[in-house]
């Protein structure tokens, strides 16, 4: 509880060099692992995985051929095939719901998520993502046409519809990635919360309505001090706050702070985790060192090990509305983001 008081008004400040970049992942986040990363995703060893192939509970593997060698290849729809063959339970200690929010706009929140969701999803996690911004930014990253989605969080919201009735499914061509979608649709959303009673907590009602159904649920938020906002605060489990590396950026992080603090002292609440999350870093710009030094020097543990790069895959992938995993697998945007999966779920 104390962690939101003491950051309540950072000066700014540089110091300190800034830790490397992050080791990419040798293997490269592609669509098809082998039996090594398979096995590991499951949590199972490679000799209990051939022993399960042998004894015909989970199914013979394609090949792919690598040079003159058949290699094992699975992809994700194996991966959520084999954990319902096994029983196995999900990964995670505990479900997650994890929103990406900063009140300054353009620093990357939409980007950052889908393509987290996306990932999440590739590694056989059910995952839900909620897209809290009527311009429909992480619909259309994920695939989806927001003008021509019929049910939005409004929907859950002022009719009490389920979650799971409105979601739709299979996004991004991923059967376990759902996208609670948005458009203009949601736009009278603030005056709907407004006249409800409880209505800090509307959003958490629903979400608590579909416990057991997902392992993880992202949601990407509007850069506004918005009822919405506060309302996903209120329902969260982690916080990531992506921030670009410059100045205004860094403002706009006192100013997030003393609101959750005004949240911590209004509801008593905060969340389980906060993860400051350093976007768009580039090691050649002196003004780019120093803001993230800055960053880390006043924020501290609250920062996060993973630094998202500048990288132009981002763009490319949200021009074609596809994730950076499919259109530049073994880009820099790729490695971040798995690396960001990694060291915010432990897969
Ligand atoms: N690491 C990065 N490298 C290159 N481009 C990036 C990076 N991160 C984000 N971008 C680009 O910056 C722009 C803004 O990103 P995005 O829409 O995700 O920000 P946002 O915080 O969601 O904005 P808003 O507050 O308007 O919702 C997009 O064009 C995106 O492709
Ligand atoms: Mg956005």
């Amino acid at each position: 509880m104390k962690v939101v008081a003491q950051y309540a008004a950072p000066p700014f400040m540089t110091r300190r060099t800034p830790a490397p970049p992050p080791e990419p992942n040798p293997e490269g986040p592609s669509g098809v692992v082998g039996a090594a990363e398979f096995a590991r995703s499951l949590g199972i060893t490679r000799e209990q995985l051939d022993s399960h192939e042998r004894d015909g509970l989970l199914p013979s593997p394609r090949r792919r051929m690598r040079g003159e060698v058949a290699h094992r290849a699975y992809t994700v729809d194996d991966l959520v095939a084999a954990r319902t063959a096994l029983g196995l339970p999900s990964p995670l200690p505990s479900p997650k719901r994890q929103l990406f929010l900063n009140f300054k706009g353009g620093v990357g929140k939409t980007v950052i998520a889908a393509n987290y969701a996306y990932r999440v999803a590739r590694h056989g996690l059910r995952v839900l993502a909620i897209d809290l911004d009527a311009q429909g930014h992480l619909t259309k990253c994920l695939g989806l046409e927001p003008s021509t989605q019929s049910g939005t969080l409004l929907d859950v919201l002022r009719d009490r519809v389920p979650i799971d009735r409105i979601a739709v499914r299979g996004a991004a061509g991923l059967p376990n990635l759902d996208v609670l979608p948005a458009n203009l649709a949601l736009s009278p959303i603030e005056l709907v919360l407004s006249q409800k009673n409880a209505r800090e907590f509307q959003l958490k009602k629903a979400l608590d309505g579909q416990v057991g159904r997902y392992d993880v649920v992202v949601l990407d938020a509007p850069p506004n001090l918005s009822l919405l906002n506060l309302n996903a605060i209120l329902a969260i489990d982690d916080l990531i706050v992506p921030v670009l590396t410059d100045f205004l950026s860094y403002d706009g992080l006192r100013i997030l702070f003393e609101n959750l603090e005004t949240v911590r002292e209004d509801f008593g609440f905060e969340p389980e985790r906060i993860g400051i999350l350093i976007n768009g870093f580039n090691a050649g710009e002196s003004l780019s060192q120093q803001s993230r030094a800055a960053i880390e020097q006043f924020y501290g543990e609250l920062v996060l090990d993973t630094v998202i790069r500048k990288n132009t895959a981002f763009g490319l992938a949200t021009a074609e509305q596809k994730p950076v995993f499919e259109v530049a697998p073994r880009s820099k945007a790729a490695q971040d983001i798995e690396q960001l999966v990694s060291e915010l779920l432990g897969i």
